[in-house]
């Protein structure tokens, strides 16, 4: 099974719902579309009507963020697991650079994806490097950091997507060289089966386009793209799966 992921972060208004029915009736009559997953992570705003309008079709809803606690609490503004299934969404993004960026620890991602976990919620834990740490060769030890830090084995597989976005690479339109992307999701796969027996699939994000994708297609190890930019066009999105499959 592949994944294409649309991550749409601060983007969409009620009605942007006109890309995710684009998106639904390509995926209807698309010969591949058995081979593939769509999820879209619009801003919790339109979470419960995309998901009214769009779980029981092909396209998923998840959110792109979740509070650390389980239920509610005083913190204003938060927005927890629970609620976000309560209004339909199925996965949720956890440690999106993004956040990190602005004071997600691995203690505060570890409780983000238990409490995720315990309300049902799958979840799609991104990692990558930032640019100097991969200047100095640091790539495998930061991932296998991130890794070992906040999954366990107590996590069920099955709940689990990884997404591998090196920082330097999203919204930059610069992409890793083949082989040593291909080596670090190896890796990365062998981190993630020594924790939970069995790896979970491992995604690629990073400026992913409709042309580029005819690169990464090559790397069978790679199980889909978790797509920022390009997701927000529905042509492009949809190329993408196209060109994928090509
Ligand atoms: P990008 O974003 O495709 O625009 O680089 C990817 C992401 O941040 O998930």
């Amino acid at each position: 099974m592949r994944y294409f992921i649309g991550n749409w972060k601060m983007f969409g208004v009620p009605k942007s719902i006109y890309i995710l029915n684009k998106i639904n009736s390509f995926h209807t009559r698309d010969k591949n579309r058995n081979k593939y997953r769509v999820i879209i992570t619009p801003p919790y705003t339109l979470i419960e009507t995309f998901a009214k309008n769009f779980n029981s079709k092909k396209v998923l809803i998840g959110a792109q963020n979740c509070y650390q606690k389980n239920q509610f609490s005083s913190d204003t503004s938060a927005i927890s697991p629970f609620m976000l299934k309560s209004v339909g969404a199925k996965f949720t993004l956890v440690g999106h650079s993004d956040n990190r960026a602005e004071g997600d620890t691995n203690e505060i991602l570890k409780s983000k994806v238990t409490f995720a976990l315990k309300n049902n919620l799958k979840v799609v834990f991104c990692i990558g490097e930032n640019k100097k740490e991969k200047k100095n060769n640091k790539t495998l030890v930061v991932l296998n950091k991130q890794i070992s830090k906040v999954l366990n084995k107590k996590f069920h597989r099955n709940k689990i997507i990884v997404a591998y976005e090196p920082i330097w690479s999203i919204g930059t339109g610069k992409i890793p060289k083949k082989n040593e992307l291909k080596k670090t999701i190896i890796h990365i796969k062998k981190i993630l089966k020594k924790i939970l027996k069995k790896s979970p699939p491992v995604l690629y994000g990073g400026s992913v386009d409709n042309n580029n994708i005819r690169e990464f297609k090559e790397i069978k190890e790679i199980d889909g793209f978790l797509i920022g930019g390009a997701s927000k066009n529905p042509k492009k999105f949809i190329d993408i799966i196209r060109n994928y499959y090509r």
